[in-house]
């Protein structure tokens, strides 16, 4: 049998140094958590939002000053994201090579009370939002980069895999997520990128903070692990799958949730 390397001696690199990662709601949140902890690996990190206030604010807490930059994205709209990938590229010298699709909404209502509005919110910034981010991406990655290497992590919800009551909209965008992150991982692996997606169960931010208030001790019964998540947890993993650690992994779901919806 051929001699294998020692793995269990040697740190695989974890480190994201030199390259350039956009990150889509990176103004609060999981978003948020997702920009610190990429600068943290030693990515040059672009920190996108629709709100430009936000993404600055979210600039201030990353290591490396100067370095990073922050660009106003609203990721429904397609002038507006190829814009903002222009925009990143031209500030960086380069275009991003690694992708977090973190902006999303919630809506929060019966299906026999969801309007229209509603439910096109959720399907827009959501499902919408991570193909016209991705599609933009990867184009100019493959048109312009001189190491055309990339890989993207969509973040989805358990949600889009178990449903939920009163969130039509959003579990149907996240299921959406997750099987438009399949079709991308399927046609872009052989391009060099690859495509993988996170489901979060109920992380602390400030989409939860009304719902949590509201069913706390509900869903708290149904987590394993008996407390909700942080944001850098999920950071953690999204780290993970951009790097080279996690080099054969392509359209995988990895549930970060303590346990809810296994
Ligand atoms: N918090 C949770 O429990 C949880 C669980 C599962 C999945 N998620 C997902 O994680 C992602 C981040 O959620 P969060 O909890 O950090 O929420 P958050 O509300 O704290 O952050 C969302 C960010 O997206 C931005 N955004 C909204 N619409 C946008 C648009 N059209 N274009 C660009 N940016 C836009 C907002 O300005 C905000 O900065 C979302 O996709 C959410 O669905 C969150």
């Amino acid at each position: 049998m051929a001699a294998s390397a020692d793995t269990t001696t040697t740190t695989p690199s974890c480190t994201l140094a030199g390259r350039i990662a956009l990150v889509t709601g990176g103004g609060s949140g999981i978003g948020r958590a997702c920009c610190q902890v990429l600068a943290r690996e030693g990515a040059q990190v672009v920190v996108t939002d629709i709100n430009l206030q936000a993404a600055k604010h979210t600039l201030t807490l990353l290591p490396g000053e100067g370095e990073h930059v922050a660009v106003a994205m609203d990721v429904r709209e397609r002038k507006s994201v190829e814009d903002a990938m222009k925009s990143a590229q031209d500030q960086c010298g380069a275009p991003p090579s690694l992708l977090v699709n973190c902006a999303g909404v919630v809506t929060i209502a019966p299906i026999l009370e969801t309007d229209s509005d509603s439910w096109h919110k959720n399907i827009d910034v959501n499902l919408t939002g991570t193909f016209l981010v991705t599609q933009t991406f990867a184009t100019s990655l493959l048109e312009n980069g001189k190491d055309s290497k990339g890989a993207v992590v969509n973040i989805a919800s358990i949600d889009g895999k178990t449903g939920s009551t009163n969130l039509s909209g959003y579990t149907a965008s996240k299921g959406g997520v997750i099987s438009l992150t399949k079709t991308c991982a399927a046609e872009l692996a052989s391009k060099a990128i690859r495509v993988n997606c996170v489901l979060p169960g109920l992380i602390d931010t400030p989409m939860t903070a009304s719902r949590m208030r509201e069913l706390r001790e509900n869903l708290m019964r149904l987590i394993p692990l008996g407390r909700t998540g942080r944001p850098e947890e999920v950071a953690e993993v999204v780290a993970f799958l951009l790097s080279e650690r996690s080099s054969y992994m392509v359209g995988a779901c990895v549930e970060v949730t303590g346990g809810y919806g296994m």
